[in-house]
């Protein structure tokens, strides 16, 4: 039996026998708050279909296509996809954060070409738009995340596989010959953990997301309401490997390690030799830490508003990242990003490319793989009109100064 294996079985254990012991003695009973996997509702057996169509699909502007995902999909799944944490103030804050700040443009340029790729971490992509990493894809379309993975590289961009992936990484990877990152739910078990971020070096991926936003779960109404949680029909398609208990399994899976320190993510390198980007960075004193330990990017998320009601949006919370991080390593940021104008103010501001969550999943789950493209597409082509009209003629050149300042002239 290899090191890791012997870890994973040890702390599985630990993890059945702490759960009895918290059955038998609820931790609030002893003056403590529980932060484990315990408030996180476990998965249901209940049978469960997304969308079923294969087609482009005609978009006028991203937001309206969660309407039309409503109309298709079961109301627990819709439900868990567009709903936020809390009051989802922090949700709907992340779009409105967006209609607070202009563009300023720059007339008689000259430009008449416009190069949209850009280069992260040695991965080159068509556009500054990629995949959020999302769990769960099969609440959206039966194509799961194959479909998703097809729509990333038919756009030319990268997507970021979620551990909660239905499917495994191995498949998705192989559905997608472009670039490819893993975001990791880091485990408490340091045996499963091992064997994700090295599952995933050798599937490809080039990158580990450590994401630091969603240790917790915090409440989320809607799914209350609707009584929802995620089908394990679906599938868990990176579950530790070779338990024939999947009950135990799935358990060992939810138990994330929730006093993550710098030296993990050190760690996820020296393992793995992959560069590491800090999934849900929301301070500069968090972004700060990122660069001075030697980790590779920052990743500004709030989620989408899902894990933690009352931060800022993100782009209210970029400008002082951005000052920070002084351009030594690269910034992504996600959350209600949904128009191409979205796109540009966040390069502006100081983000190196954004990242997409739901939008992508409702094109999923109207058209599969063509419907996801589609959004890319969508939000590409406007992106491209507004670096036309501002005078932008590649990602580089967006700055600051295409942003509009009352007292420019002061
Ligand atoms: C259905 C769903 C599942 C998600 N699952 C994960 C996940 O497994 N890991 C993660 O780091 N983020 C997850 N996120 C958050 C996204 O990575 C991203 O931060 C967020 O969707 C961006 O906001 P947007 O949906 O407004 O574009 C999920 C988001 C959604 C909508």
């Amino acid at each position: 039996m290899d090191q890791s294996r012997r870890e994973l079985l040890v702390t599985g254990t630990l993890v059945a026998a702490a759960a009895a012991v918290s059955a038998a003695q609820p931790a609030h009973a002893q003056g403590q708050v529980m932060t484990s996997a315990a408030n996180r509702p476990p998965p249901t057996d209940a049978p469960y279909q997304g969308g079923t169509n294969v087609g482009k699909i005609d978009i006028v502007n991203t937001l309206e296509l969660a309407e039309e995902a409503r109309k298709i999909l079961p109301e627990g799944g819709f439900g868990y996809i567009s709903s936020g944490a809390g009051s989802e103030w922090t949700m709907r804050e992340n779009s409105a954060a967006f209609e607070r700040v202009q563009i300023e443009p720059q007339a008689a340029t000259g430009i008449s070409q416009i190069d949209l790729s850009v280069e992260i971490l040695g991965s080159r992509l068509s556009m500054p738009i990629m995949m959020a990493p999302c769990g769960s894809h099969g609440l959206a379309h039966i194509s799961k995340e194959i479909g998703t993975a097809q729509a990333v590289a038919a756009a030319g961009t990268l997507m970021v596989t979620s551990t909660q992936a239905n499917e495994s990484m191995e498949a998705i990877a192989a559905a997608n010959p472009g670039p490819k990152w893993f975001q990791l739910y880091f485990p408490s078990d340091r045996g499963y953990a091992r064997e994700l971020i090295l599952r995933a070096k050798a599937a490809g991926y080039t990158a580990i997301l450590p994401t630091v936003d969603n240790l917790v779960g915090f409440p989320r109404e809607t799914n209350i309401r609707n009584d929802f949680r995620v089908p394990v029909s679906l599938g868990k398609g990176n579950m530790p490997r070779g338990m024939t208990d999947t009950t135990a399994a799935l358990a060992i899976m939810r138990h994330r390690k929730v006093d993550l320190s710098w030296d993990d993510f050190a760690w996820i390198k020296e393992e793995t030799g992959l560069p590491v980007v800090v999934k849900g960075v929301m301070s500069p004193k968090t972004a700060l830490q990122v660069v001075q330990h030697g980790l590779d990017g920052v990743y500004v998320s709030n989620h989408g508003g899902r894990a933690f009601d009352g931060v800022p949006a993100t782009f209210t919370a970029l400008p002082r990242i951005a000052d920070a991080v002084e351009g030594r390593v690269p910034i992504i940021l996600d959350g209600g990003v949904r128009r191409g104008t979205d796109v540009f103010k966040a390069l502006a501001m100081g983000a190196n490319a954004v990242a997409i969550g739901r939008p992508a999943l409702y094109g999923l789950a109207l058209g599969g793989w063509e419907g996801a493209l589609s959004v890319f597409e969508h939000m590409r082509d406007i992106l491209a009109i507004s670096m036309t009209l501002s005078g932008t003629p590649n990602v580089r050149s967006i700055t600051r100064e295409y942003l509009y300042r009352a007292n420019a002239l002061t």
